[in-house]
């Protein structure tokens, strides 16, 4: 039978011969890879900026630190995205204030306002599926208030907001190179971006034990550091990626072309250019059509079916959580289809073709 993953990275002989050369060089951390692929990173998002690290998580951890966040601060964020976006503010003692979606399933900013208190100090848009959150929105209340923003782009590398690159719109984005995201690097890794080069500088030194030269610590850090062959291969990746990016785009249009009006296709709004980490359909027959596809052979997910603010570990921190009505329906009807860089467009077809036959329109 058939098989059409979800999702796969992308690997050719230039990746491989990139990693082996790395691992000759004999330097296996933070070392001319990883200085080059910050470099490249920042020029590639518009920032000043690009500091590599271990993972999205442990990048924003340090990015909340960096800022001074503390505990009984409150971010506005969206519930329904990777548990991982909330945790590190978590973990500095802050509280995640959860809003609800709008239809493009990033924050909805009408809603921000009505969420705020005299605690709240900032606002953490996630980029959902490579889609990028409505950011004039966004400011408008941050700047309002007085609150920073901090963009979560786990999913949206190469994704632009009115012409500019996600990373590059507010004070810092954070970005995940893990290996289902749109640019990997063969294991876990991450970045902050900015144009702050004080910041820069000192998430440099938090992820690296606090320190600037090899015996003394400035301050009490992490050890997030980043590798040599992850660098080196994530520097051939990233002269891939708008290609990669443009083929995630055909491959959304062949399934809107063929999906629309037998299931909800993904908005994508005029200012936007999303690059389809996932690409997300909507059918209240979401469980069977899954288990359909899955007799054919095709993988799919669901991104998320649990909603942060009724994750077992929030319930048991927080009481007085919200209801998120559009959230609540969306968890239940959602169901993430194949897509990655170099799908083969046949295999686009074969999933359509399936999803159809089910639907009884074939
Ligand atoms: C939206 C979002 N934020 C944060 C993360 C966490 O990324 P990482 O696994 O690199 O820590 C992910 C990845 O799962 C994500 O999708």
């Amino acid at each position: 039978m058939k098989k059409v993953p979800l999702s796969r990275v992308f690997v050719n002989d230039e990746v491989r011969e990139a990693g082996i050369r790395a691992m000759n060089s004999g330097w296996y951390i933070l070392a001319k890879e990883c200085e080059a692929f910050e470099a490249e990173l920042a020029a590639y998002v518009g920032t000043k900026e690009a500091v590599l690290c271990s993972s999205w998580t442990a990048g924003a951890l340090m990015l909340h630190h960096a800022m001074g966040l503390c505990p009984g601060d409150e971010i506005l964020v969206p519930s329904h995205t990777a548990f991982p976006s909330i945790e590190p503010m978590i973990h500095r003692g802050a509280r995640p204030v959860f809003i609800d979606i709008d239809e493009t399933y990033c924050i909805d900013v009408d809603l921000l306002e009505a969420s705020m208190t005299s605690r709240t100090v900032g606002i953490l848009p996630v980029h959902l599926y490579g889609h990028p959150a409505n950011m004039d929105g966004i400011f408008l209340a941050a700047k309002k208030h007085g609150l920073w923003v901090v963009e979560d782009c786990a999913q949206a590398f190469g994704a632009q907001y009115r012409g500019q690159r996600v990373g590059s719109i507010a004070g810092a984005g954070a970005f995940s190179f893990f290996p289902s995201k749109n640019l990997t690097v063969m294991g876990d890794g991450g970045c902050i971006t900015t144009s702050d080069s004080a910041l820069a500088g000192k998430l440099r030194m938090l992820r690296d034990h606090g320190r600037k030269s090899k015996y003394v610590h400035d301050f009490v850090g992490y050890n997030f550091r980043f590798n040599e062959i992850q660098a080196a291969v994530g520097r051939v990746e990233l002269r891939n990626i708008d290609n990669l990016n443009e083929h995630r785009r055909g491959v959304a249009a062949r399934y809107n072309d063929r999906l629309e009006g037998v299931v909800r296709t993904p908005p994508e709004r005029p200012w936007a250019r999303a690059v389809y980490h996932m690409y997300v359909i909507r059918t209240e027959r979401r469980d069977a059509l899954a288990e359909f596809l899955k007799g054919k052979g095709i993988g799919t997910g669901i991104h998320y079916p649990v909603p942060n603010h009724q994750q077992p570990a929030i319930m048991k921190l927080y009481s007085n959580l919200p209801r998120l009505p559009k959230t609540e329906v969306a968890v239940s009807e959602i169901l993430s289809l194949p897509i990655y860089g170099d799908l083969p467009m046949e295999d686009v077809d074969y999933v359509c073709d399936a999803v159809l036959e089910f639907f009884g329109k074939k």
